[in-house]
């Protein structure tokens, strides 16, 4: 598996497993011991999934050692101040029965992110969390973020895919060394971005699917990749996309099939960001 280096030396799987809407255990369990098989070691969760405890749980039982697996979560936008980020981190690290995490992201640009970030700042000195960053932050939250932060954020994660690239995001990251990382990267099996021409006749000249295809234009842009999936062919093929390469003209092609066209939430919805804060 391929590692990308983030910007404070801490080194990233470049591909691994989301879990974002798996609300049942068994298929968290099944999911999360094929991905194991077929050499995934990097897992994305969320306060807000509710299923950290089952991703705490499937990990424990597989026998792997803490130290080969890379775990993600993210604090949810109802603690907004310093006291209840680090509460919240605890609980999701007894969740996920580990005694430190390997990226511990602020969720979503809403209230009170600075003081967050300080909470965050502490546990990342203290050893307990190994890189912190944030999610779904556009240029304007991380020039504010960083009116305070005395740590760069690692990783910026982002809603990207083939119809919403985030070409300025992307290279705004890249000159302040943030990784990118993308959330639905397959643009979550909606949008038909799934039956794409463009994307149906490069697969079909490499023999793969438009998923895999889409996999790799995001690890070659040096985007960082968690697709979602509850099935078991699906796991195996979303991580078998390191045994081929899109040459420049294929990569050029994908770029202009961008439609701008986001699929979920938007940090710029303030309504929503405000109402996120009453959920739990
Ligand atoms: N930070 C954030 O705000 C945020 C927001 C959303 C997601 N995320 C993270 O990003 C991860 C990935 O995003 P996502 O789950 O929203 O979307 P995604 O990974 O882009 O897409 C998942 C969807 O694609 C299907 N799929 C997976 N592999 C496939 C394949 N090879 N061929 C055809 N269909 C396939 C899945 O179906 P099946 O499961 O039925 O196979 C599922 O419906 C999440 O799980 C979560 O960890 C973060």
């Amino acid at each position: 598996m391929k590692q990308l280096k983030l910007n404070n030396g801490q080194m990233i799987p470049q591909l691994g497993l989301g879990v974002f809407k798996v609300q049942d255990a068994n298929d968290l369990r099944r999911s999360v011991t094929d991905a194991l098989k077929s050499g995934y070691r990097h897992f994305d969760t969320a306060a807000i999934y509710h299923n950290e405890a089952w991703l705490g749980e499937a990990l424990a039982e597989s026998g792997i050692k803490r130290e080969e697996l890379f775990i993600t979560s993210k604090v949810w936008n109802s603690h907004t101040t310093y006291e209840d980020t680090i509460t919240a981190f605890h609980e999701s690290l007894k969740k996920l029965q580990t005694d430190y995490l390997d990226l511990y992201l602020i969720h979503w640009p809403s209230e009170g992110y600075n003081e967050k970030w300080r909470a965050m700042e502490s546990l990342y000195a203290e050893g307990l969390i190994k890189s912190i960053g944030v999610s779904n932050f556009e240029k304007p939250h991380i020039e504010k973020l960083l009116t305070t932060a005395k740590v760069k954020p690692a990783i910026d994660q982002v809603e990207t895919h083939p119809y919403f690239q985030q070409k300025k995001l992307h290279d705004y990251l890249k000159s302040l060394d943030i990784a990118h990382e993308a959330w639905g990267p397959l643009g979550q099996g909606k949008g038909h971005v799934l039956e794409d021409p463009t994307l149906a006749k490069i697969a079909d000249a490499h023999n793969k699917s438009i998923a895999q295809i889409i996999l790799r234009w995001h690890l070659q842009r040096d985007i960082v990749v968690i697709p979602k999936s509850i099935h078991t062919e699906r796991i195996a093929q979303n991580i078998d996309v390191f045994d081929f390469t899109l040459t420049d003209e294929e990569m050029t092609l994908i770029s202009m099939i961008d439609k701008n066209q986001r699929g979920s939430g938007d940090p710029n919805d303030t309504e929503w960001l405000k109402e996120s804060l009453n959920r739990n």
